[in-house]
């Protein structure tokens, strides 16, 4: 069985910050889908979504994780918020050794987010209740998902990745 740690959750969560921590603190390699994709794309997430739509992105999104599952080498993965959310890639993502999902407080999103132009899910009028809308129908799926949960508001970035590796020990 590959031993990665895959981090989840939603937009502004951490996954990329605790992935930073994480994978130094575990001496591996930190993968994230998101610059995966732009970086294979040669255009940014919003270029992808603006001209080629939501479901090119989320095909390219299951292609990506189809190939990290391949990777040997022990590493912390970070995946976009929305990956998860196709039953797919849950499967996928279960194999490839613990899912640890980033629990986040909408408000705590909101606070973090505010004025990011780099999430075309959160663009344009009233993006709070896009926010509340999406993390309260993701949830579940967020859940259904992981093997362990952790929630990431008011503690520090040393507070939570102390957390994941103490539960990986176990
Ligand atoms: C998305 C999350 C983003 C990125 C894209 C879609 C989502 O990644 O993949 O904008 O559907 O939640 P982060 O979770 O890293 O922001």
């Amino acid at each position: 069985m590959k031993e990665h740690v895959i981090l989840i959750g939603f937009m502004g969560a951490g996954k990329t910050t605790i992935g930073k921590r994480l994978s130094k603190k575990l001496g591996v390699s930190l993968l994230d889908t998101d610059r995966l994709i732009e970086e294979e794309a040669q255009i940014t997430i919003s270029r992808i979504f603006e001209t080629k739509g939501e479901e090119a992105f989320r095909q390219a999104e299951t292609r990506m994780l189809k190939t990290l599952a391949k990777y040997e080498d022990k590493a912390v993965i970070s995946v976009g918020g929305g990956l998860p959310m196709r039953e797919e890639n849950r499967k996928i993502l279960k194999e490839m050794g613990t899912v640890v999902y980033l629990r986040v407080r909408p408000s705590t999103v909101i606070k973090r987010l505010k004025g990011d132009t780099t999430r075309p899910l959160l663009q344009g009028e009233d993006a709070q209740k896009k926010v509340r809308t999406l993390l309260n129908d993701r949830e579940k799926l967020y859940q259904e998902a992981a093997h362990l949960t952790v929630d990431v508001d008011g503690k520090t970035v040393g507070q939570i990745t102390t957390e994941i590796e103490g539960s990986l020990i176990q």
